[in-house]
């Protein structure tokens, strides 16, 4: 197999893009244009000229776009991932608000504050093949003589001695500017857009199907759901996708608007009665539709039982977790709402409550005749509790229900983006997997649907699940792609902490475990050292990722295949260890899947 050049720049290809309409900037003290009379300056005028220039570099900020093509500016291709990556999650088509560094997930950041992006930029442009370089919560903190085979980077966000690990305590260092919350990915430099969400919410509904169904898709079946916000917004593509019907419902009517000039949502309803009637046509005709309605879910849901229309699914995807702006009470629209909490912050913390013990009972309600009910880890059900509904949590978890059986044999969402920034290599690889991986069907039905109607944000990038043996697999075929130049460029292999053997988070993937381990976080730990020393590019380790402060301890990696024989071995302990481990733990917690996985393993559990 020949081994292809990858060229050295003599520079970063950063392309800086200015705001529309904005001029280019013109020479001047600090790069801020002197006005033609400005003869001398006094200490105020540069005051304001200093505050004006970081009023410029902020908009600049705005618009970072990794380096693309085959040509790197760092030593090699580990560090130049890694600084793609941090790149690509503050690209504006990527992250929330670049300009703060928040890349998604309330305030999930890249980086601690600019000076630290410039140190951290400027390390991985010089950092050697043999020196690793520590990230302190989105600080460089220092860059220590290591082996060629060690990560270059390694990385620990927002841990906290676990008596300390509260909001209070969090927020203070943060705002003091000791910590930074890294969410899962975002402070791990490999968060991808919405793709991610919109593969796990149709791989839960998959698996949805499957067990409650035993079917392979949602034919005939169609749900109920509400919220159609950042993350909820996945959900009626992601039943579509699987040729179920959805009706979900949202009271922001900019919502809805914006999910159908997405391609997220089919069509709006006029009214309840418009939207049953298309969901009962789109099932008697066997054509899939996803229906919008602008409605609340408190009035919705009680509503259908009443009539005694009963969903075949049936969930909640509003922002419950956040009372204070996440729910929108029975009666108010999201403008009277604000003024509501704002004139009486206790009374409208009690109506949100109200609507939320409504909609939950009723959903027990729809439950009981049959529908399948599940809580999608937006703390609905602990809110409703809080709220009264003694019963709340007879809605179940999707972790324990749906996606543990996939952890337990090693299996979870696991990404790759194309460092070369062209999609046709996604697209090779997309046409690589249909061949290699032709008898896993639901893998390739996803990889079908993905690439005709997943839009790609910043670097190009493709989210499965894959599990034990086949991620492993996978890396090495990626990396012969790179080798024999069939790729532009190399592929920088990862995933979400929210993995099978990788976090702790008794709230969500840990719920109920079967030993009752729920609450014990070696197992991350374990992961994140074993990536670290299987060989991974880099590795990090957080704490509050995807359910806050004090609720979760996880780890991630990303290794990039560039096509040298060096990468292949380190794929090759990479990508069987870390989901390996995945195995292991659900192995140790009792999992009889795990149990028969781990049986003909390349591993051993003593
Ligand atoms: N399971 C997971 O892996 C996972 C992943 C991401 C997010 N989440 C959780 O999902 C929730 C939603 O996230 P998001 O990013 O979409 O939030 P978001 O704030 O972007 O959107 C919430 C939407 O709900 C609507 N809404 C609020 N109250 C309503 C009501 N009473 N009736 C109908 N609509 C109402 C709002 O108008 C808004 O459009 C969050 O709680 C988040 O933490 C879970």
């Amino acid at each position: 197999m020949g081994q292809r050049k990858i060229g050295l720049s003599n520079g970063a290809r950063t392309r800086h893009r200015l705001p529309e309409g904005s001029e280019p900037r013109r020479p001047g003290v600090l790069g801020v244009p002197l006005a033609p009379h400005a003869t001398a300056l006094t200490p105020e005028c540069l005051l304001a000229l200093c505050s004006t220039e970081r009023a410029v570099s902020e908009v600049d900020r705005t618009h970072i776009e990794a380096p693309r093509g085959s040509e790197r500016s760092c030593r090699g291709w580990a560090q130049e991932g890694a600084l793609r990556l941090l790149m690509n999650n503050l690209d504006p088509e990527v992250a929330r608000d670049p300009a703060h560094l928040i890349v998604y997930g309330g305030r999930g950041k890249a980086a601690r504050d600019w000076g630290a992006y410039d140190r951290i930029v400027a390390t991985l442009r010089e950092l050697g093949d043999e020196e690793t370089l520590l990230v302190q919560s989105g600080k460089p903190v220092g860059v220590f003589p290591t082996h060629r085979d060690a990560p270059r980077v390694l990385i620990a966000n927002a841990l906290l001695v676990p008596h300390w690990a509260t909001d209070e305590v969090f927020w203070d260092l943060e705002a003091r500017g000791l910590t930074m919350y890294g969410q899962m990915t975002a402070g791990s430099w490999i968060y991808i857009g919405t793709q991610g969400i919109l593969q796990g919410t149709y791989e839960t509904l998959a698996s949805l199907a499957r067990v409650e169904f035993q079917q392979n898709d949602l034919q005939g079946r169609w749900l109920l759901s509400s919220g159609l916000g950042e993350m909820g917004g996945a959900q009626p593509l992601a039943t579509t996708m699987l040729a179920g019907s959805a009706l979900v419902c949202d009271v922001d009517p900019r919502a809805i608007r914006r999910r159908l000039e997405k391609g997220y949502v089919d069509v709006q309803a006029r009214d309840l009665d418009d939207g049953l009637a298309r969901v009962a046509t789109a099932i008697a005709d066997r054509r899939p539709v996803s229906v919008g309605l602008e409605a609340n879910a408190a009035e919705v849901y009680p509503e259908l039982v009443r009539r005694g229309r009963t969903p075949d699914i049936v969930s909640d995807q509003t922002a419950a977790h956040d009372l204070a702006v996440g729910y929108i009470p029975l009666g108010l629209t999201v403008e009277s709402a604000a003024r509501s909490r704002e004139r009486d912050p206790e009374g409208y913390r009690r109506r949100v409550l109200d609507s939320i013990a409504t909609e939950c009972r009723a959903i027990i309600e729809l439950q009981r005749r049959g529908a399948k009910a599940f809580d999608y880890g937006n703390s609905f059900r602990a809110q409703a509790r809080t709220a009264g509904v003694a019963d709340a949590f007879d809605i179940p978890g999707y972790v324990p229900k749906y996606i543990r059986p996939l952890f337990a044999v090693g299996s979870g969402p696991f990404r790759w983006v194309a460092l070369s920034g062209d999609a046709k290599d996604i697209r090779a690889i997309d046409s690589r997997i249909l061949r290699e991986f032709s008898t896993d069907e639901s893998l390739c039905r996803w990889i079908r649907l993905a690439s005709e109607r997943v839009q790609f944000q910043g670097l190009p990038a493709r989210i499965c699940y894959m599990g034990y043996g086949a991620r492993e697999r996978f890396g090495h075929l990626v990396n012969e792609m790179v080798a024999s130049g069939e790729l532009a460029a190399p592929i920088a292999i990862g995933r979400d902490h929210h993995d099978t053997g990788s976090v702790a988070s008794p709230y969500r993937e840990t719920e109920a475990m079967a030993d009752g381990s729920d609450a014990i976080a070696d197992w991350p730990i374990l992961n994140a050292l074993l990536n670290a020393v299987s060989g991974a590019s880099w590795v990090s380790v957080h704490h509050g990722g995807g359910v806050g402060i004090g609720n979760s301890i996880h780890a991630g990696l990303v290794i990039v295949a560039d096509g040298s024989s060096d990468a292949d071995r380190r794929i090759g302990r990479v990508l069987h260890n870390d989901p390996g481990l995945g195995v292991a733990r659900h192995a140790d917690a009792g999992y009889p899947a795990s149990a028969a996985v781990a049986r003909t393993a390349r591993f051993r559990i003593p």
